[in-house]
């Protein structure tokens, strides 16, 4: 089974095309998140779990969620991260998961993929996502022949005290960063609740035909990407940002 958390499609699509390799089904954790009963993963043998760099290690809403579930012991966990840059300290973290599972753990790899995170960093135009994610595959690809041949997948080594340093300070900023208070609308807002029903945490709510933000966000991104009038804002700087709507968006 492939299992996948995604806030603006990277993760998904990396996560459909390993499950058509394997002849499997992908299955979105955000609604389970969201409000659905989590069913009882009783089948043994081969999960993926697939998720995006948050902080230079994998998202924690897919950590936590593997954590709180209850899994079968010695299922063999491949896990897939995607990211703009590094996957970081995700190996680590998922070997300790595995560990404490009773899993056994059969490697972590990473995906380049477009960056998504336009609150604080640069999203690029639909012709250079293109590019990156026609890049991409190839690796997509090698990945999936990999799980489906048994084998283990390689990460990079991690330089001494990286695993320490990277936890603290994605510690900090889960804590202290990932905040709603700068989220704005815009008079652009049609009020179709998009990003109501896109948020994985139920997060938002609409009032009087506008969207209000709650407290609990991992800043995954799909509300302000995907809203169909660019009506959604982060402070000051990303009015003009280009929004990234996912790869199967940009391939289309
Ligand atoms: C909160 C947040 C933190 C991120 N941190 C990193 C990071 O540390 N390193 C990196 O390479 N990309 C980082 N990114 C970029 C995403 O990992 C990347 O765009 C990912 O493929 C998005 O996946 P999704 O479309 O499935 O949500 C971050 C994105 C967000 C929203
Ligand atoms: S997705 Fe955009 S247009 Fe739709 S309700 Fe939300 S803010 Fe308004
Ligand atoms: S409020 Fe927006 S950024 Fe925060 S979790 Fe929900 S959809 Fe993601």
């Amino acid at each position: 089974m492939v299992l996948y958390f995604s806030g603006t499609g990277n993760s998904r699509f990396v996560a459909e095309k390993i499950a058509k390799e394997l002849d499997d089904k992908a299955v979105d954790i955000k609604k389970f998140l969201k409000n659905e009963a989590v069913p009882d993963f009783k089948e043994g043998g081969v999960y993926v779990f697939v998720a995006p760099s948050y902080v230079s290690a994998i998202a924690r809403p897919m950590t936590d969620f593997i954590y709180e579930t209850a899994f079968p012991k010695g299922i063999k966990a491949y896990y897939v991260v995607t990211c703009k840059a590094s996957m970081g300290v995700s190996p680590e973290i998922d070997r300790r998961l595995s560990g404490r599972k009773g899993f056994k753990y059969m490697g972590t790899a990473e995906v380049k993929m477009p960056q998504n995170y336009l609150v604080y960093f640069t999203t690029k135009e639909k012709e250079d996502n293109l590019e990156v994610i026609n890049d991409a595959l190839p690796e997509i690809d090698k990945i999936a022949k990999t799980i489906k041949a048994g084998k283990r997948l390689q990460s990079t080594k991690m330089k001494s005290g990286e695993f320490q340093i990277t936890v603290f300070v994605a510690d900090l900023y889960y804590e202290f960063f990932m905040k709603t208070k700068k989220f704005s609308v815009s008079d652009e807002c049609i009020s179709c609740k998009k990003c109501v029903n896109i948020c994985p945490y139920n997060n938002i709510e609409m009032i009087n035909d506008r969207p209000v933000w709650g407290d609990k966000c991992t800043h995954c991104m799909a509300c302000i990407n995907m809203c169909p009038k660019k009506a959604i804002n982060y402070g000051k700087g990303t009015k003009d940002k280009p929004r990234y709507t996912g790869p199967y968006d940009v391939i289309s």
